[in-house]
């Protein structure tokens, strides 16, 4: 098996994240993961994928978020790895890239899993994370 590649997005990588996303419930464009890469830099954070033998086999990003409450804290978002490759520590080296890169801008991190989601509550526990609140999201189209 051959070393993974863990790197910032390329504009070559949009069309094999648009089938990872579809896999966590997004179905996007590839001109609205372009949008959204350049807004998540403009607002100090980053995207990196995972590529193995040539292949896009994950992806997640780092965002700042601040709170009047709660400050500034950094987020993990959007984490997915092919489901051939789940289980080989992919999931992890992005993670922790995910972490080196808010580290150097935060002190803490946030990740949201949805209730549903079993498998990744035990890949973030294994990880250090703490469960801190179950919530429930509201949304008002606008
Ligand atoms: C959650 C996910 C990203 C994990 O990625 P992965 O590459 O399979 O995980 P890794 O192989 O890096 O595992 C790292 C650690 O988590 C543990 N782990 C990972 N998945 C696990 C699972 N389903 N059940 C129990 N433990 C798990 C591993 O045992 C490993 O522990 P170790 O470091 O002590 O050996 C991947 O399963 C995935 O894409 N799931 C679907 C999308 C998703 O749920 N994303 C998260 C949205 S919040």
């Amino acid at each position: 098996m051959q070393d993974l590649i863990i790197r910032s997005v390329a504009d070559g990588d949009f069309p094999e994240q648009k089938e990872l996303l579809r896999a966590l419930g997004y179905d996007l464009a590839i001109s609205s993961i372009a949008e959204n890469v350049r807004e998540i830099r403009a607002r100090g954070g980053e995207v990196f994928v995972a590529h193995r033998n040539g292949r896009l086999v994950g992806c997640v990003a780092a965002i700042i978020d601040v709170r009047l409450g709660g400050g500034i804290c950094g987020e993990i978002v959007s984490l997915v790895v092919a489901e051939s490759e789940r289980g080989l520590g992919v999931g992890k080296r992005l993670v922790q890239l995910a972490e080196q890169w808010l580290g150097q801008s935060v002190g803490v991190i946030r990740v949201r899993a949805n209730a549903t989601r079993e498998g990744a509550h035990q890949f973030y526990e294994a990880g250090g994370y703490q469960l801190e609140k179950i919530q429930k999201v509201y949304k008002k189209r606008l």
